[in-house]
């Protein structure tokens, strides 16, 4: 194959047309790409839009004198770089001084010795080529270490996240026992406390028996009576009773999903109802949502298929992703909008490329994603949030998810200003994702 030789381009800038013409020809003779310049405006306008490897500049010309052409071309980003060696009949030190100082990295003297310039433009070039390869190679370095600390964080996280699954696995698993206890002595409790109710009300019947014949056991049964405000124990307890009943079963369903989302050690993907798991995920926000009076509407679809998954993963996705519509909305003013705060959870059977999928949407009516930050979302440790509130890593981790159960995930998000204030408010943030059904 045939290669064409690199050649290094200097461009000489002289007023004195002989030197030009002297140097233009021993450069050239030696293999390099010549330009040369009688005037120093022409010079510096070329320079800034073509850059050379190498510029030979004299120092006094009419126009411009080199000193400013090299201030010039050093205050440029694209020509800072550029090795300029004066070459001037000045022989005063301070000539040399300011050479250097405005940026130059050498200096010829007139009358020259080709041999110097030569020498100099080679060992210049030579450096200049040096100091490239070790910015390169400092960039690469730079990017390598970026990533291993974007890596070692990830793995960090990720630890840190396992560690919490097998965590919450186990409070989990240690609050069941007693909960049972609670869930059992509270039923017993309950009929104990009718048998007991009944016990009152045959003694209350037949009180005026023992008046009569004590009258100090009847007034002293009247004074506890009033003491312990009897009426309305009575009319409390079963309400009591409910509110432990209540408590309890919410307990055993927190704990259930708990179990469900921290399911860590569960690594076989298996036949999964996806309608359970979005449920698992609203136990687990409830308290969150209900706080923000936020409306959660679930629109399941009919008879959608189990898919094959795992159970813990999806869990922690659609907890994210609805935890997510949680804090937008959280943060939203809705004032003189008639809509109320809104999660819309939908599912559905869909075809995309011959592929039968169920399609789950979770909508908000939040204030939506802006467009500079729509396409970072999914990126790892971006995030909006305060610090201490966001990782940003839900998305990341979620998106890692879906990939591995060979699914998709699309957003759209309106954010129009108008729109938010509009009557007819904008959809928010609308999260869907496709998981295959095989
Ligand atoms: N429904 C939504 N409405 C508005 N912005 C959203 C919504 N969902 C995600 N975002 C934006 O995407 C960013 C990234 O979300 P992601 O879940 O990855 O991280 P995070 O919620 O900030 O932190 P983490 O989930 O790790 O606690 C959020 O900070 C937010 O700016
Ligand atoms: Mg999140």
């Amino acid at each position: 194959m045939f290669k064409i030789p690199f050649k290094n381009s200097i461009m000489v800038v002289d007023d004195k047309p002989a030197n030009l013409k002297l140097l233009e020809k021993m450069l050239s003779d030696k293999g390099y790409l010549v330009r040369p310049f009688p005037k120093s405006t022409m010079a510096l306008n070329v320079a800034l839009s073509d850059p050379p490897d190498l510029i030979l500049l004299d120092i006094n010309m009419p126009e411009m004198d080199g000193f400013e052409v090299c201030r010039r071309l050093k205050a440029d980003e694209k020509t800072r770089q550029i090795p300029i060696i004066f070459i001037s009949a000045l022989t005063e030190t301070l000539d040399k001084i300011k050479a250097f100082e405005v940026g130059g990295v050498d200096y010829v003297t007139k009358p020259f010795q080709f041999e110097e310039v030569y020498a100099r433009v080679k060992t210049h070039l030579n450096l200049k080529r040096v100091q490239q390869m070790v910015e390169e190679k400092n960039q690469l370095l730079e990017k390598t270490l970026s990533d291993l600390q974007t890596t070692q964080k990830q793995l960090v996280q990720s630890e840190k996240m396992a560690a919490l699954g097998v965590l919450t696995a186990g409070i989990a698993h240690e609050i069941n026992n007693p909960v049972n206890f609670i869930k059992t002595s509270a039923l017993g409790l309950e009929q104990d406390i009718k048998d007991i109710e009944q016990l009152l009300e045959f003694y209350k019947e037949h009180c005026t028996r023992c008046d009569n014949q004590d009258g100090a056991v009847g007034e002293r049964l009247n004074i506890i009576k009033e003491e312990i405000d009897f009426d309305l124990l009575i009319e409390e307890l079963p309400e009591l009773m409910n509110n432990i009943k209540e408590g309890v079963n919410r307990t055993q369903e927190i704990v259930l999903s708990l179990r469900l989302y921290s399911r860590m050690d569960d690594f076989e993907f298996k036949k999964t109802g996806i309608h359970t798991l979005i449920d698992a995920s609203l136990v687990i926000l409830k308290n969150r949502y209900s706080q923000q009076k936020i409306f959660v509407k679930k629109e399941y679809g009919q008879e959608i298929p189990q898919i094959y998954g795992h159970p813990g993963k999806l869990t922690q996705v659609f907890t994210n992703i609805i935890a997510n519509a949680i804090d937008a909305l959280q943060n939203c003013d809705l004032n003189g909008v008639k809509n109320k705060k809104e999660i819309t959870i939908k599912t559905a059977l869909e075809s995309k490329d011959d592929q039968q999928y169920v399609a789950v949407s979770i909508q908000d009516n939040g204030d939506g994603i802006s467009l500079e930050h729509l396409d970072k979302i999914f990126d790892p440790f971006f995030t909006t949030k305060d610090v201490g509130k966001g990782s940003g890593l839900g998305l990341s981790i979620s998106i890692g998810i879906i990939q591995e159960h060979n699914g998709l995930i699309e957003v759209v998000s309106s954010s129009q200003s108008e729109d938010i204030k509009s009557e007819l408010r904008a959809s928010g943030t609308t999260f869907s994702l496709f998981l295959p059904i095989t």
